[in-house]
């Protein structure tokens, strides 16, 4: 047995989880107005309890309805809600899973926009999400109103039949978070000033829900061990804490990290930093109770998993976004099925940051998630002879599920290599993860039976040698080199993709300077300044030249904190607001956002990063020839993985 000690039983208070994984709570945003649990949410839950999750903490509940930090938040603050959360437990108990819901007031990051009500906190310091409000400081008798809303909520679950709560105190902000920081808790009453004024909240919160729930249910809590921000909560604080609340009567603690939203880069870490972060302060706290100790993030396969427990650095882990992209990973691990799991690749592009954005989570890889209610693709009554052109990810998935159906499909690439622009994707430092996405749906292309050919161009002619019922354009994109700039066709001009690519020189040059501001170009600027000149003395000189008036605003928003750090550590020059009007011998005229005109000289290279066009020629080709054909991905409309796979698996299921 790879796995001895993740898949063996373990007791949270009263209960007994039948394995050590567990999902934690995600916000999916597939909730709807009266805040009930809707059947898409009950399919998506159902799917990680099918899986093998031992234990599910659904997302984030409201517990008053006056406060909201999304537009369609769950919740349980009214007896109306009981039933759709009893469903919930009905859908998953049948599999053995235990399964619980995290208990969350947003406090001063209430969005006033959303309930037209001023947010109320500790004191009137204001939150530092995204769609801020100026908050309240609340009374003494309001204080004491939301240890009772807590406390009524935790009945709720309990007369629901969830197995568990969790009550979120995590990531240093909302209502809790709020009232054990210094930062945002001014108070003078009893619930402030020292540090047992600021965690008397707390304590009375779990007073007042063993009051209600009595002694045996169980009652978790989800912390940060350390927020990583500058007066910010520590280890040696979260510890004191932690034995406080084990004393109180907490039966399990979860330990997150970070804070939101200066240290969001730790609360859900994304691709290119540490693996199972808070491992270590959850050991720390393991060693100060006596309670089971949950550790969450970037736990992101089944071996790291195993280490964690075989360590001692926790009793379960909890696996987010693991468990989004393969609600199997637990049955494909105990059954030695690794090459079989999903990988998570930490973008979180199709996750948190959809849903921050207000769109149902989802993922790059698991076209399935969140849409579980549809169950898996049909197989065809009509098998069709398909062919897909292009092996980038969205020819991957489209083949992929196609094939799955039923369908004979054929997968042409024109290079000796699939993956498309994802090979380029994965060169930049930090971003090596993503390549993951080729190994996964090539072994799974492999598996469903689509025949590869590659090196091989589709053109008119191959269409007519084959005689597929169906084309399918996954041809991808071109990067623009825009005709309008004089010198833009100079030898010592060339592209992003050819530098990341490895077929430029423009990559062991010493001094280069970027045209465009983008995410290609911030990366590719992570990438070259990172190296040296050839006397390993200076590091490579790297100039970037952008329109708007900030770099990589299309990105994720922790992965662009780390990255525009890690550019300017490395001392890359970032100038806004600059209109390129020339390419010189070594160098790029340009205009400032004031309207001066500068030139940069000194450049071995220019490398433009100014986007890319649709690559459809092909689709236009073929009109009239197939019965069938279908433009989809980038060759369509330049987006990102995201984007492709849910095309590709929207289209293979319709053919
Ligand atoms: C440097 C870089 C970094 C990126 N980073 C990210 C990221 O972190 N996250 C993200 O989501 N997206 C990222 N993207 C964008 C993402 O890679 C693309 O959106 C995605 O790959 C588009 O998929 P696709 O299958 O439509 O096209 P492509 O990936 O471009 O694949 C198209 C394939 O078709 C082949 N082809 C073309 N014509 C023919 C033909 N006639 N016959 C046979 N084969 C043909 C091409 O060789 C290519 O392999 C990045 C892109 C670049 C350039
Ligand atoms: C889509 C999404 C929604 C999340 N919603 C919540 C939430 O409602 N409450 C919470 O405490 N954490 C939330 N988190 C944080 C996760 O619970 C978890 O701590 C984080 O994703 C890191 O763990 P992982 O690497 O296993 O995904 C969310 C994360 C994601 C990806
Ligand atoms: S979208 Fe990216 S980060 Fe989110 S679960 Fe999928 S692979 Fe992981």
């Amino acid at each position: 047995m790879i796995f001895e000690h993740l898949f063996t039983p373990v007791r949270i208070g009263t209960m007994t989880v039948k394995n050590r994984i567990g999902l934690p709570p995600m916000t999916v945003g597939y909730g709807t107005a009266d805040a009930t649990l809707t059947d898409r949410h009950r399919a998506y839950y159902e799917a990680r309890a099918m899986g093998g999750a031992g234990l599910i903490v659904t997302e984030a509940a409201a517990i008053n309805g006056n406060r909201k930090y999304g537009l369609f938040p769950l919740g349980l603050y009214e007896d109306a809600q009981i039933p759709s959360w009893a469903k919930l437990a009905d859908a998953v108990h049948p599999y053995g899973t235990k399964v619980g819901v995290q208990l969350m007031d947003p406090g001063p990051e209430s969005i006033q926009m959303l309930t037209g009500i001023q947010p109320v906190g500790p004191s009137a310091v204001v939150g530092r999400s995204h769609f801020r409000s100026l908050p309240r400081e609340m009374t003494t008798g309001e204080v004491e109103a939301v240890v009772e809303d807590f406390a009524e909520a935790v009945g709720r679950a309990q007369a629901a039949g969830l197995d568990c709560v969790q009550i979120h105190a995590a990531h240093g902000y909302a209502m809790v978070g709020s009232f054990l920081s210094p930062f945002f808790n001014k108070r003078t009453d009893r619930y402030g000033g020292s540090l047992e004024g600021r965690l008397r909240f707390l304590l009375e919160i779990i007073a007042a829900v063993r009051a209600k729930v009595g002694r045996d249910y169980p009652i978790m809590l989800r912390m940060s061990g350390d927020e990583h921000r500058t007066g910010g909560r520590t280890l040696q604080e979260t510890q004191f804490i932690a034995r406080a609340l084990v004393a109180a009567g907490v039966d399990g603690l979860e330990i997150s990290g970070g804070a939101i939203p200066t240290a969001f880069y730790a609360v859900v870490p994304p691709q290119g930093t540490e693996l199972a972060p808070n491992a270590p302060y959850a050991q720390a706290i393991r060693e100060v109770v006596d309670v089971p100790i949950l550790c969450v993030g970037r736990i992101n396969t089944p071996r790291l998993a195993e280490f964690v427990i075989a360590t001692g650095r926790a009793d379960l882990v909890s696996m987010g976004r693991a468990l989004n992209a393969d609600p199997e990973m637990p049955n494909k691990a105990a059954e030695g099925r690794l090459d079989e799991i999903r990988p998570c690749v930490g973008c979180n592009e199709g996750c948190i940051s959809a849903v921050m954005k207000g769109l149902p989570a989802g993922c790059i890889l698991n076209t399935e998630a969140g849409k579980e209610i549809d169950g898996p693709p049909v197989a065809t009554e009509r098998p069709k002879r398909v062919l897909v052109a292009g092996g980038g990810p969205a020819g991957l998935e489209a083949a992929r599920v196609a094939a799955v159906r039923g369908h004979d499909v054929t997968l042409v690439e024109r290079r000796e290599k699939l993956g498309g622009q994802v090979n380029l994707a994965s060169v930049a430092p930090f971003k090596q993860e993503i390549s993951q996405v080729v190994g996964y749906l090539s072994r799974e292309i492999e598996k469903a039976g689509v025949k590869v050919e590659l090196g091989k161009e589709v053109t008119p002619e191959f269409v007519d040698e084959l005689k597929p019922d169906v084309v399918v354009v996954a041809t991808g994109a071109t990067p623009l080199r825009p005709a309008s700039i004089p010198g833009i066709d100079g030898e010592k001009v060339v592209s992003a993709w050819e530098v990341l690519g490895g077929t430029s020189e423009a990559a062991i040059a010493n001094n280069v300077v970027i045209i465009g501001g983008g995410l290609v170009a911030c990366e590719l600027a992570d990438f070259l300044a990172d190296t040296h000149d050839n006397t390993g003395a200076m590091p490579t000189l790297v100039t970037m030249l952008e329109m708007q008036p900030l770099m990589a605003m299309q990105a994720v928003y922790e992965i662009r904190h780390l990255l525009m750090k890690r550019l300017h550590d490395k001392g890359v020059r970032m100038i806004n607001g600059a209109t390129v009007k020339e390419i010189v011998d070594d160098g790029v005229v340009y205009t400032t956002h004031d309207g001066r005109e500068e030139t940069i000289h000194g450049a071995e290279y220019v490398i433009l990063a100014m986007g890319s066009e649709p690559n459809d020629e092909l689709a236009s080709k073929l009109e009239g020839k197939v019965p069938e054909v279908h433009v989809i991905g980038d060759a369509k409309q330049i987006a990102r993985i995201l984007e492709a796979t849910a095309a590709a698996a929207e289209l293979g299921r319709r053919i």
